[in-house]
Order: C-alpha cells, then sequence, then structure tokens
C-alpha cells in the first residue's frame, strides 16, 4: 500500500477519512507510512499502545526531537502541557487539575454554561446566514475556559488568532509554511506575558483555574512562573478548539442524518447520549502520537525505540470489531466506550466539560435555528486531522 501521509490531502479526503482510514485497517493496519511514522488503524493495537508505560510522549525520551532548537522558548512551553508529560510529573500536574473538570464541577457550572450559550445563539435567531464557526462555536468554548480561568471576556478574538497560530504548528500545514514555528513561538511569548499579568494579579482567593494553580503546592512546592503560564496556555487551547470542531461536525452529521435531526428535536433529552456517539462518528481528535521508549512488537510488525507512532482514534472509533455497523451514526448504542477522548493516562481531562458544552450547545442551535441547511458553498476543512473540523461553516437558518 502507499505510504499514508495525510500532508496535502484534498479537503474531500479531510471531510471524510473514513474510507481511507479503512483501507489500511483492513490491508495493513500497523503501518510504516511516510516519514518513518508508523499509522496504527485497529481498535485493539491502539489500545495495546496507549495502555503500555513504555510508550510516552516526550521525543527526547525516545532520542528524537520534534521542534527545532532555535525554538528552544516553544519548546520548553510545550513540555510544561500536562498532554506532554509522562508519569511521574504527569501523575501530580493531572492530580492538581482532575479536582476542577470532575463532573461534580461541571454540574455546579452548567447554569453559567447554559447562559454563554444562550447569549450567542440569541442573534443567530433573527439573520438568514451565518457563520457557524465564527459566531458561535468557536467563541463558545472560549468564554467557558475564560470564565474557568478567570480571565476577562474581551479576549476573545486574540485568544482565538493566538490558538490557531500554536496549532498551526503542530499541523501539517506547517510543513508548508517555514515560519509556522516563529509565529507559534511569538504567539507562546505574548500569552505566556498575559498569564504571567493574571496570576500577579491574583490574591490568593477564589475559585478560578489560575488562582488554584498559584496557590497549588506539588511535594510542598509551589509550581514554578512557566509551569504556571504554559498550563493557562495548554488548557485554554486545548479546552476550546476541541470543542469548537464538535459543535461544528456534529451539526454537519445532523444535517445529513435529517431523521435523527428530528429525533433530536422531538426528544432533546437524547443529546447526552447522541454526543458519545457524534464523537464515536466524527471525533474532533482523529490521532495522538506516543514515542517508543523501547523496541515492541505490535500485530507482528517491530517497532524500535525512538520510533514515532501515531494512533489514528477516529480509525478505531470505526472498526467493525469494535461496534456493529461502524459507519452508521446511530443514537440507540452504547457508544460511550468510543476512544474519541483518548486512551489511558491521558484520557481528556476535560471530557465531563466537553460532553456539557457539546450537549447545551446543540440544543440551543437547534432551537435558535428551527430550520437550518448548508449555505451552498463547499464546507473547507482546516489542513489538520490532530484538531479536525471546518475552517467555516456558513449555514442558512431558515429565518428570511
Ligand atoms: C487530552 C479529546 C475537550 C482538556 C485529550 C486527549 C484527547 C482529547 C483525545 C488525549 C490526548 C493524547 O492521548 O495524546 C478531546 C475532545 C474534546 C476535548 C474530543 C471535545 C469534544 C477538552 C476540554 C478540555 C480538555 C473542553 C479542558 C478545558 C484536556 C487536557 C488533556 C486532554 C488537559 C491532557 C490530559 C492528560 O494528559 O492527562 N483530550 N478533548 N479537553 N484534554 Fe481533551
Amino acid at each position: 500500500m502507499n505510504p499514508f501521509d495525510p500532508t496535502g490531502w484534498s479537503t474531500t479526503d479531510l471531510a471524510d477519512p473514513y474510507p481511507i482510514y479503512r483501507r489500511y485497517r483492513e490491508g495493513d493496519p500497523v503501518h510504516l507510512g511516510a516519514h518513518g511514522t508508523w499509522y496504527l488503524f485497529g481498535h485493539d493495537d491502539i489500545t495495546q499502545v496507549l495502555s503500555a508505560p513504555y510508550y510516552g510522549r516526550n521525543p527526547s525520551a525516545a532520542g528524537s526531537t520534534v521542534i527545532p532548537p532555535a525554538h528552544d522558548r516553544l519548546r520548553r512551553m510545550v513540555e510544561n502541557w500536562l498532554v506532554f508529560m509522562d508519569p511521574p510529573r504527569h501523575t501530580k500536574i493531572r492530580a492538581l487539575l482532575a479536582k476542577r473538570f470532575s463532573p461534580k464541577m461541571v454540574a455546579g457550572l452548567r447554569p453559567r454554561i447554559e447562559q454563554i450559550a444562550a447569549r450567542l445563539a440569541k442573534p443567530l435567531r433573527d439573520r438568514p446566514l451565518v457563520d457557524l464557526v465564527d459566531e458561535f462555536a468557536a467563541p463558545f468554548p472560549i468564554l467557558v475556559i475564560s470564565e474557568l480561568l478567570g480571565v476577562p471576556d474581551d479576549r476573545l478574538g486574540w485568544f482565538r488568532e493566538q490558538a490557531v497560530t500554536l496549532q498551526e504548528a503542530s499541523s501539517a500545514r506547517s510543513r508548508r509554511q517555514p515560519d509556522a514555528y516563529a509565529r507559534a513561538e511569538r504567539a507562546a511569548n505574548e500569552l505566556t506575558a498575559y498569564f504571567l499579568a493574571e496570576a500577579d494579579s491574583r490574591t490568593g482567593t477564589g475559585e478560578d483555574l489560575v488562582t488554584l494553580l498559584v496557590t497549588a503546592r506539588t511535594d510542598g512546592e509551589a509550581l514554578t512562573r512557566e509551569e504556571i503560564a504554559a498550563t493557562c496556555v495548554h488548557l485554554l487551547t486545548t479546552g476550546h478548539e476541541t470543542t469548537t470542531n464538535l459543535i461544528s461536525k456534529s451539526m454537519l452529521a445532523l444535517l445529513a442524518h435529517p431523521h435523527l435531526l428530528g429525533e433530536l428535536r422531538a426528544r432533546p433529552g437524547l443529546l447526552p447520549d447522541a454526543v458519545d456517539e457524534l464523537i464515536r462518528f466524527d471525533g474532533p481528535v482523529q490521532m495522538v502520537t506516543r514515542w517508543a521508549y523501547q523496541d515492541d512488537v505490535v500485530h507482528g510488525r517491530k517497532i524500535k525505540r525512538g520510533d514515532k507512532v501515531v494512533l489514528v482514534l477516529g480509525s478505531a472509533n470505526r472498526d467493525p470489531s469494535r461496534f456493529d455497523r461502524p459507519d452508521e451514526l446511530r443514537l440507540d448504542r452504547r457508544a460511550a466506550r468510543h476512544c474519541g477522548f483518548g486512551i489511558g493516562i491521558h484520557f481528556c481531562l476535560g471530557s465531563p466539560l466537553a460532553k456539557a458544552e457539546a450537549e447545551i450547545a446543540l440544543r440551543a442551535l437547534l432551537a435558535a435555528m428551527p430550520a437550518f441547511g448548508l449555505a451552498g458553498e463547499p464546507v473547507v476543512y482546516a489542513d489538520d486531522l490532530v484538531f479536525h473540523g471546518p475552517a467555516r461553516l456558513p449555514l442558512t437558518t431558515g429565518v428570511h
């Protein structure tokens, strides 16, 4: 089979990568793709790797590098992101944050999340044409995470621009944009300065996440300023791009399945389970990466220490050995067993928040747009399978 290489995929392939995944899952499920990277497509193989302690997040521990040495500041920031840490440090920082993202905390936040959704959905009721990404799907989770961090909500556009710049450095686009790392480093510096000023303004009381990070102690020690700022940037970026894409892609999936859209309109109580099935069917994070810290054998293929291994979660969620008729979107399956939030120690910290946000957003959007449809322009996907979703989503609302 041709080496798997999503760089330069057409927008059609990006919008529907599942037939491609299927070919590899059936023909070469542990596949050596372009640039010497392994791609895993089968559910059980992916679970095996994500559950093993000898695969990790740190390329230098495996004898490799990703961010060029010239961008040391960027590398240092990213190494302070929970998702790129290995134990034992990962265990400590995760424990610190976990209580703020528990289902109980999220239940307490619901009224505030509902208010934010209602505020953004209201103007959609009067407009014949909207860009759902710009007008709802992106600002909504940024406003929610700003609230949690305890920072003012007047920086929406700036937060989004900086987050997109950071994300571009990790995506397929960066290979065609030589200055992507330099721009990402500038964004990292500006966001760091912003969050350090926020941290300096805290008095030590307050329920917000910045205060939590400033006052936290692990093994009796405070977090460094670099760790505090990096964690804020991580929560800001990870906490919104995924949810933005989930909202947009869920609306697209429902448009393609009008009978399910009708059912959800009639019975919004089905929404919590529907959100899990929507994540299984077309999740916002299509793949995650690990580095092999020792030699291993997966499905008979020899993976060497230092190899980069990409786990295609979007393919695992369509694996027929795990899900009956996986290419069907159905509201009656127990989709919570999906792996759209990852597997193992890095399982998404924000999953209860993400699910509540998506449910509240869809409820508000279905009410605000009783007859929405595609605006006739092709839906253009961002050139990225890690953060997977449309860059813009023009919709008619049914209002004239
Ligand atoms: C980790 C998906 C929303 C915070 C992850 C991982 C996935 C994921 C797949 C694992 C990455 C890996 O194993 O390499 C999603 C999806 C979301 C979503 C599909 C929305 C539908 C959120 C939100 C937040 C968040 C709203 C927080 C505000 C995190 C954090 C981690 C993480 C902090 C790292 C956890 C760790 O390393 O222990 N997410 N996420 N996510 N997610 Fe999410």
